[in-house]
């Protein structure tokens, strides 16, 4: 069902306090996000794993701000309605509080998105305090944080001891008492999340953190099977890979056979106009002849 009205953090504060869930997925561009605003789907993330699955780089730390900008632009053209989630990459907010919250309204004021998001240690209290001040919605994401896979030494799960688990659940707090609107989890385990739910009372966003969450998100490209390798809590969506790969083959097939273009794909001439080209075209030869 096509969304008919505005999704806004209600709607998600909603998820929490009616027990019902809001599915996000992550969207990079404008024509999927219209089909996503028609599907149904209620909020949309413009990660920064675009740095992965749009411009093909291992890790999310190359990607820009002024790309990520452009293209969460994009997504509000293509879904005005959706609860639209920027993201803020790795070096927009780390330098200063001052960096943090100019590039964030620049993302505000460039995309119109209505929330944003960013990957938070005990540091960012105070920049999630400045912009919840500000009025900003800020989405803080813990667990595995893509942006540290260099000190994390890898992408892995994370919060699997009783310790890691703790810090996770007291920065959340922090966060949360920082002003934080809702927390976004990522591979951890469901005992984690439910940690949280508890010690919490703002809506938990989970990307692989179990079911209890009242929000789930996902790299739409790894449910679509576009990707390689899917992180395992990510479910079979549908495989277009296949019939795109067909698709493209079926265009080199149709064009070197000569199959196409046919009749129907041609614009036609006037039949006074074709005659009027010809004798034009044998003038124009007879005078160029030696
Ligand atoms: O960038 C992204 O897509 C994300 C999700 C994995 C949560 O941060």
């Amino acid at each position: 069902m096509p969304l008919k009205e505005k999704i806004t953090l209600t709607h998600l504060r909603n998820a929490r306090r009616d027990n019902t869930k809001l599915p996000i997925l992550t969207c990079y561009d404008f024509s999927t996000a219209r089909l996503m605003q028609e599907a149904g789907v209620p909020a949309i993330l413009v990660g920064d794993s675009a740095s992965n699955v749009i411009l093909g780089h291992d890790t999310t730390l190359p990607i820009s701000l002024d790309f990520l900008i452009d293209i969460t632009a994009a997504v509000r053209r293509g879904a005005p309605l959706a609860l639209l989630i920027g993201d803020m990459p790795f070096g927009s907010y780390q330098a200063s509080s001052e960096q943090a919250l100019l590039n964030t309204f620049r993302m505000i004021k460039s995309t119109n998105c209505d929330a944003v998001k960013f990957e938070a240690t005990d540091e960012h209290a105070p920049l999630v305090r400045a912009l919840s001040a500000a009025g900003v919605a800020v989405v803080c994401h813990l667990g595995l944080r893509p942006q540290a896979v260099n000190a994390l030494g890898g992408y892995r799960s994370q919060g699997k001891t009783a310790d890691e688990a703790k810090k996770i659940v007291a920065l959340s707090l922090l966060m949360e008492q920082s002003g934080a609107a809702a927390i976004l989890l990522e591979a951890v385990p469901p005992e984690v999340a439910n940690a949280v739910i508890e010690v919490c009372s703002v809506p938990v966003i989970g990307c692989g953190a179990g079911p209890a969450c009242h929000a789930s998100v996902i790299v739409t490209h790894d449910g679509l099977g576009l990707t390689k390798n899917q992180p395992r809590f990510v479910p079979a969506l549908a495989d277009i890979a296949t019939p795109l790969r067909e698709a493209f083959a079926r265009y080199v097939s149709d064009l070197t056979s000569g199959k196409y273009p046919a009749p129907q794909h041609n614009y036609t001439m006037p039949a006074e106009e074709q005659t009027k080209l010809r004798a034009w075209l044998s003038n124009v030869a007879r005078a160029s002849r030696p």
